[in-house]
């Protein structure tokens, strides 16, 4: 189908959300199926098909999806976004996922793809909503208007490239989760990119990639934006300094699935009350790991510091989301209090992150 009244996708969902507060009936397939076609409508209004070097098409596609309240009421928050491992089902465990912010992945991730308006509607037997929705991802812009080096791994920026569709997920009234699809086309423009082996670097006297500060995350009028740089900034020295972004990065050493990386301000966001609570159980670095790290934080008073600094984080997190009229993280979809899988053996062939 195709959808050129921009206005219209994203007001029906305005629309749908508070009808669904109004009335508070439970979630139901047919409820599931509206919320998939509104959702689709809505991004294929909001990103539009344009060059794929086109930086304006994206900021736009970028806006009109992170002022989309209606989209962040329905969507479950952290998010899953991750590649469709061949061969499985539209269970996004069965796939290697990451767990993202979801303001933060609206605007940064999200926007990276456009729409050409076709889509389809799946029932599965055992209760997803799935819609396949066809896309393509903006592949000629700068190198730092991308989250960061999806070309650290061939396969991992082909993903991007190829994949064949944009697959949203949607279960119990809620959008759970998406997936770059397995299934790849490969007459897809492709471009090369050669990883510099940094996952951080400067051009022009700005530092990349500049998506993933909060200044590009925050409006401009957002009174908490340099706390929150502060407090992130004090942070991951503290976090480098324990090791942790030896795992917690995008290349995923360790093979977490899903994978919370906190090594970028913006992507570090949905981690914000995870790392408060495991330095309060002091079980990172874990005690299986083959990169010879001792378990837990040793010093004390290091463990004290950081945890301070983990808090300090959080705090301003809260009030910069708060700010921009984003749902703040219920207990019940924390990945903490959800209890994420068990730790995976870390001496096995690390899984891609994303
Ligand atoms: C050797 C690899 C490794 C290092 C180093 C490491 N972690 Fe982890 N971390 C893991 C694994 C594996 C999991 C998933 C299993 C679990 O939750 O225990 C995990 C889970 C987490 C989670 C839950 C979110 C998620 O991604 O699943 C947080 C938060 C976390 N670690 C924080 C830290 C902090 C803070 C440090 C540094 C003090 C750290 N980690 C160092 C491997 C590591």
């Amino acid at each position: 189908m195709k959808m050129t009244n921009k206005g219209v996708g994203i007001g029906m969902l305005g629309v749908l959300v508070a009808g669904c507060a109004g009335t508070g009936s439970a979630p139901s397939a047919s409820g599931d199926q509206n919320l998939a076609r509104q959702i689709a409508e809505t991004l294929i209004a909001a990103c539009p098909m344009s060059a794929a070097s086109d930086e304006q098409a994206r900021a736009q596609c970028a806006a009109n999806l992170s002022d989309n309240k209606g989209l962040a009421a329905v969507m479950k928050n952290p998010f899953l976004w991750g590649g469709q491992k061949a061969g499985t089902s539209y269970h996004p465990e069965e796939s290697n996922m990451n767990w993202f912010n979801t303001f933060v992945w609206r605007r940064m991730y999200l926007s990276l793809l456009m729409f050409t308006g076709d889509m389809s509607i799946e029932q599965t037997a055992d209760g997803l909503t799935v819609v396949h929705l066809a896309a393509m991802f903006r592949n000629q812009l700068d190198m730092g208007s991308y989250p960061y080096p999806f070309w650290h791994s061939q396969k991992k920026w082909d993903s991007y490239q190829l994949a064949r569709e944009f697959i949203m997920v949607i279960e119990n009234g809620k959008w759970i989760g998406a997936m770059r699809s397995a299934d790849q086309d490969p007459s897809h423009p492709n471009v090369s990119h050669t990883w510099s082996g940094q996952w951080h670097w400067e051009a022009a006297a700005t530092e990349m990639p500049y998506v993933s500060l909060y200044k590009y995350l925050l409006s401009d009028r957002n009174p908490n934006a340099d706390r929150l740089d502060s407090a992130y900034r004090a942070l991951s020295d503290g976090l480098r300094s324990q090791s942790c972004f030896m795992c917690h990065s995008p290349d995923n050493h360790a093979g977490i699935t899903p994978l919370e990386f906190f090594n970028y301000p913006n992507q570090a966001l949905v981690a914000r009350n995870s790392i408060v609570a495991r330095l309060e159980q002091n079980d990172m670095p874990p005690a299986t790991n083959d990169l010879g790290l001792a378990p837990g934080i040793a010093a004390e008073t290091d463990r004290q510091d950081l945890i301070s600094l983990a808090q300090e984080f959080k705090a301003a997190g809260d009030a910069a989301l708060a700010f921009e009229g984003e749902p703040a993280l219920s207990a019940a979809d924390d990945p903490v209090m959800a209890g994420t899988a068990p730790a995976p053996a870390t001496t096995t062939t690390p899984a891609p992150s994303k």
